[in-house]
């Protein structure tokens, strides 16, 4: 059986006292979740406050995404070394809104993953669809295009020990939560397609309006190993009730 994770994507949002106040409150509530790995990814310049508030708990920090390069002029970046030294552990890359916001190629977020590796850090790729390629039929091919252009950059190994979000565009920040028989069968497909490029054993977590109310059912299903949480990880009870449907299910 495959640990569970289950992380938090604050994406923008919080102060240095919101983030301490909410790592305080998840910190105060773990009991029970020996058996699921939590994290938490504030935005970049929340990295050190929540580093701090983190010590010595089980709780690991990711980043929001890294550089593709390793260092230089490349302004507006952060590096894979330097996410090292705020203490992360993962990173997120590929996120629906740094494609379709900030134009993010399927290669740009190819080579951002291999930064990660390349540093030690464990990528959270996410992949997925919006609403009109559902419509069309083509999950699964962009999805596997998603992936592809990781595999191609990234060789043989390339989804070795890393982590997957299947994130549905339709569903992130909008309610709407994919079905679990509409997750699973999309993570079965990603797990075929990993695990035959490296990545047997990789954790493929759901993202999209993922709640206390329907957490149980979706990391019930075969192939969804946690999730990505971004609103509902915003609340330390939401979030930590989330981390006790997938301690239950593991
Ligand atoms: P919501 O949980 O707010 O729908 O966001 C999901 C997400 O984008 C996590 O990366």
């Amino acid at each position: 059986m495959t640990r569970p994770l289950v992380a938090g994507n604050w994406k923008m949002n919080g102060s240095r006292a919101d983030a301490q106040a909410l790592i305080a409150a998840i910190r105060a509530d773990m009991q029970g979740l020996d058996a699921v790995d939590v994290a938490v990814c504030p935005s970049f310049v929340l990295l050190p406050v929540a580093a701090q508030a983190l010590a010595s708990s089980t709780i690991a920090l990711g980043a929001q995404n890294v550089c593709d390069e390793d260092e230089g002029a490349y302004t507006g970046e952060v590096s894979g070394a330097m996410l090292r030294e705020c203490g992360c552990r993962y990173v997120i890359v590929g996120h629906s809104e740094r494609r379709s916001l900030y134009g993010e190629s399927d290669e740009l977020v190819a080579r951002r993953f291999m930064a990660a590796k390349r540093h030690g850090l464990v990528p959270i790729l996410c992949v997925g669809e919006t609403l009109e390629q559902r419509d069309r039929g083509e999950t699964e091919t962009v999805v596997e295009r998603q992936l592809a252009a990781v595999a191609s950059a990234a060789g043989s190994d390339a989804f070795e020990a890393a982590v997957i979000a299947y994130e549905p565009v339709w569903a992130i920040g909008t309610g709407k939560t994919a079905t679990p028989e509409q997750a699973q069968q999309v993570h079965a497909f990603i797990r075929d397609y990993v695990s035959r490029r490296g990545g047997e054993g990789v954790r493929i977590l759901y993202g999209g309006s993922m709640k206390p109310a329907n957490a149980a059912d979706l990391l019930a299903m075969k192939d969804i190993d946690g999730g990505l949480i971004g609103g509902a990880s915003l609340d330390a009870d939401s979030f930590l009730a989330i981390c006790r449907a997938a301690a239950q299910g593991a």
